[in-house]
């Protein structure tokens, strides 16, 4: 028989996370205080974190436990299937073979509820009442209002203003669980006043809706930020994905030759690669990493790597990512969640170790790439996720003209439920491929912080 799905029972899932930080021949840069421009101490993090949070941002420890009350709703849906694409091997027709780890089985239809449910627990622990973030397609902040009904804390989402104006429903999930759901920019905040005043038409970006986050968070007491990506403890709680797909790929007796994911702030493709990464850098095995992002929003293609603040309003610590500028403000292209003017500083450090791959993906051929794996595989993918389908498709295509079996794993990191909007705009010829010109990027670039 041909196994389909490589399923692990609820007791095989990991116990902790795989902190990659253990594993890197040179330490990741220092973060830099906003103002002082000197590194930053961990308690300084502390008016937006709890204290385990932070510990493990810093953390240099191989592996850090999964507390039990967060596995036990882990359950909920962990650990998720690992197929083989078999079907969409067919219908390309190439030897590759092709296996998926699927995170749209999570009640927010995605990976993210993967740091939501620890974040929100150590918040709890830690006294919090109410948490603040920030949103692009609606994954993160539905995820965090979950993660609010499972510990009872209010949540707050600031929800950029092009995405709840497409997604109605998304919002409308969020309050399904209690949570308030806000248009950003907003008037509630300075910095979305700010926004407001300049450019009353705004559509909004993740960098404002994380400054009108942070400031609220900041300001109050017992209310704590929470992030969905970027993070190191963040990319930390992802790699439950890629701990599970190494046992699902023993159970297969197979091994990847190349891991495929898309990358907005850089959560979901390390979850899937670090542990891989982890054995390449300890010489274990040998293997190649490709990420897929956004011609509209090519960070890691064409973004400089530098130091800049995470937010517009300049109320974050400065990291050193790639990023297109803090001011960058991208067209309202359908994958919301790749929307990021940053990338997670502890990927773009692996980047710039020469580990990753990066390539730029224009939409149109993202979600050709998405329905080929619909029509075959029967699931519709996240606009985002579609990224990743393009990039295992364009590796299963090369394979067929070389006549070489590799086998790919990729992350269909969510499902497209709520993109339907997306779609219905792509079947009726109405999305356009944007590149971000070299203009675009050099205007963005020269707001970037003096070092
Ligand atoms: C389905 C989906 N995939 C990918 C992303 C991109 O985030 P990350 O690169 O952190 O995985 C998002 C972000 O919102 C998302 O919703």
């Amino acid at each position: 028989m041909d196994t389909i799905k490589y399923i692990l029972s609820e007791d095989q899932m990991p116990l902790a996370w795989y902190n990659i930080q253990a594993d890197l021949p040179t330490p990741m840069p220092p973060v830099l205080h906003p103002g002082t421009k000197k590194a930053i101490a961990p308690h300084d993090l502390e008016p937006l974190f709890p204290p385990e949070l932070i510990r493990q941002e810093v953390s240099q420890e191989r592996w850090i436990e999964i507390p039990d009350e967060v596995q036990s709703i882990y359950r909920q849906w962990r650990p998720t299937p690992l197929y083989r694409a078999r079907r969409l091997e067919k219908a390309l027709d190439t030897p590759a073979k092709i296996y998926y780890k699927y995170e749209g089985v999570s009640p927010a239809g995605s990976h993210k509820p993967n740091t939501a449910i620890p974040q929100a627990y150590y918040n709890k622990q830690a006294g919090v009442k109410r948490l603040t973030t920030e949103t692009g397609a609606g994954q993160w902040g539905s995820s965090l209002a979950i993660a609010g009904a499972f510990f009872d804390l209010e949540v707050v989402v600031y929800m950029v203003k092009v995405s709840y104006q497409q997604k109605p429903y998304r919002r409308a999930f969020m309050e399904g669980y209690g949570a308030r759901v806000v248009a950003s920019p907003s008037d509630e905040t300075e910095a979305g006043r700010a926004i407001l005043q300049m450019h009353p038409d705004s559509t909004g970006s993740l960098g404002i809706a994380i400054s009108e986050a942070v400031e609220v968070a900041a300001q109050c007491d017992r209310t704590k930020y929470a992030l969905g990506s970027v993070l190191n403890h963040v990319l930390l709680h992802q790699t439950v994905i890629g701990l599970e797909t190494l046992a699902q790929l023993e159970q297969a007796g197979d091994y990847p030759d190349i891991i495929v994911g898309c990358t907005g702030g850089g959560s979901n493709f390390a979850g899937i690669t670090f542990p891989f990464m982890g054995a390449k850098l300890r010489g274990e095995q040998q293997l190649k990493f490709v990420a897929i992002e956004p011609a509209a929003c090519p960070t890691l293609t064409k973004g400089k790597y530098t130091y800049d603040f995470g937010d517009i309003a300049h109320l974050t610590p400065l990291v050193k990512m790639h990023t297109l500028g803090n001011s960058f403000v991208p067209q309202g292209f359908h994958a919301g969640g790749l929307r990021y003017h940053g990338m997670a500083p502890l990927l773009s450090h692996i980047v710039e170790l020469g580990l990753i791959e990066t390539r730029a993906e224009p939409q149109l051929g993202c979600f050709a790439a998405g329905l080929t794996f619909a029509r075959a595989e029967g699931i519709l993918p996240a606009p985002e996720a579609n990224h990743a389908v393009k990039g295992a498709i364009d590796e299963a295509l090369r394979c067929k003209e070389s006549g070489n079996s590799k086998t790919i794993l990729f992350n269909l990191c969510g499902h497209g439920h709520f993109d339907m909007q997306a779609y219905m705009d792509y079947q009726a010829g109405l999305l356009r491929d944007t590149e971000y010109s070299a203009e675009e990027v050099a205007l963005a670039l020269a707001g970037l912080p003096v070092m």
